[in-house]
């Protein structure tokens, strides 16, 4: 069975329209639902049963925990056992909006919403329409992205059709995220915030509010133990294989163009995800199907259209797709963690001199994929 569509106004939802979509959460079902970032796979955080019924529409392991979506820090403070000053300040900087806090977790939730830690993450969403499913659902509700583990998170209401279709009871159709990328998921059981995730809201944002915010792991490094399991090598992968390029502007487009030749040479069909300033060295190069995700002084643009371009290279049945990073200022440093695992740790930095080491990184991934031959993949 195929999940109903209901179709909404993004910004003046109809709270009739959303009744039946609350009633299914209250009822144990599950709901998909556009937030400002990304949309949203959602049922009651207080149902031991519907939590599950998540874990098994994702295909996600009982290791990784959820977030859980309240209007504000009154229904923040219904699920987390305590909210400490700092949670409180960028709470009230920052919600409603893509900021998640990892806090002690309340007993009222059932463990497995977070995975059996002590902790739950907790994020107040802006989008009108999650707002006005948590307020006719009156209830704090589980969503991780709604897409299957480990894919692509979705964007729109049809990405979440084609990759979870018949294993949710309701889509909620609210017009594309206006982010792109998912929210910044902070612990602040500490003195000062540490970000697990970076995402909607940037450090230099918690910086300003919270000063000494840091990572909680270098960009690029391999992954150790898991702080969060969103950490995990391939994640927000599509299914062609990626390989990801940063380094100086004009750079890193002859090297993006010098890698699609190589794997074309391969027999392989190539698109790639380019600035507008690389345009031209591609305009030269080969036929590959390249999306431009718009100006590298404009990460935020390149946030929202990221994964739709990921979603639409994979449709078009592209093998390899080579992308290029957007810095580490602003949301440019969530585009680079979100290419990064994408691309399982396969990235040439021009600045380090030589890439021949990533080369045949990507060749050996290229030869487990899709064997020793010249023909193209499949
Ligand atoms: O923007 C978003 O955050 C979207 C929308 C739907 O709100 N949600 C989302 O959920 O991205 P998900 O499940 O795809 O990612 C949740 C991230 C994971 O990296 C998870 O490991 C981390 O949050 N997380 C959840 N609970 C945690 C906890 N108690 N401690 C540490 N990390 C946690
Ligand atoms: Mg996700």
């Amino acid at each position: 069975m195929s999940a109903i569509v209901i179709v909404v106004d993004p910004s003046a939802p109809d709270p009739a329209a959303l009744a039946p979509a609350a009633a299914v959460l209250r009822d144990g079902g599950l709901v998909a639902f556009p937030t400002e970032t990304v949309y949203g796979l959602g049922a009651n955080a207080l149902d031991a049963a519907a939590v599950a019924r998540i874990f098994v529409a994702k295909g996600r392991p009982a290791h990784d925990p959820l977030i859980v979506h309240v209007l504000d820090l009154a229904g923040a403070a219904e699920v987390a056992a305590e909210l400490p000053p700092l949670a409180r300040r960028l709470a009230e900087h920052f919600w409603p909006g893509p900021l998640t806090l990892v806090l002690p977790r309340s007993s009222a939730l059932p463990p497995a919403v977070s995975a059996g830690l002590d902790s739950v993450a907790l994020r107040s969403p802006a989008h009108p329409v999650a707002r006005a499913l948590l307020a006719a659902a009156g209830l704090p509700v589980a969503a991780p992205s709604a897409n299957r583990f480990g894919h692509v998170s979705p964007t729109t209401a049809r990405h979440v059709l084609a990759d979870l279709g018949e294993r949710v009871d309701v889509v909620v159709d609210g017009g594309p995220a206006t982010l792109g990328v998912e929210s910044t998921v902070v612990d602040v059981r500490g003195a000062v915030p540490l970000v697990l995730r970076p995402g909607g809201v940037t450090l230099e944002q918690l910086a300003a509010v919270a000063p000494g915010s840091h990572l909680a792991q270098r960009q690029g490094e391999p992954t150790g133990p898991q702080a969060s399991p969103g950490l995990l090598s391939r994640h927000y992968a599509p299914r062609a294989l990626v390989c990801l390029v940063q380094g100086a502007p004009e750079m890193v487009a002859r090297a993006m163009v010098e890698i699609a030749e190589r794997l074309a040479a391969r027999g392989r069909r190539v698109g790639a995800l380019v600035a507008a300033e690389d345009l031209a060295a591609f305009d030269a190069g080969p036929d590959i199907q390249r999306i431009c995700l718009g100006g590298l002084d404009d990460p935020a643009s390149a946030a929202r259209q990221l994964y739709a371009a990921l979603h639409d290279l994979d449709a078009a049945g592209v093998d390899w797709i080579v992308a290029r990073d957007w810095g580490d200022a602003g949301l440019g440093l969530a585009l680079r963690d979100r290419l990064t695992r994408a691309a399982e740790g396969r990235a040439v930095d021009t600045r380090a001199g030589p890439w021949d080491h990533v080369w045949a990184e990507v060749a050996a991934a290229d030869r487990r994929r899709f064997g020793d031959g010249h023909t193209p993949g499949g």
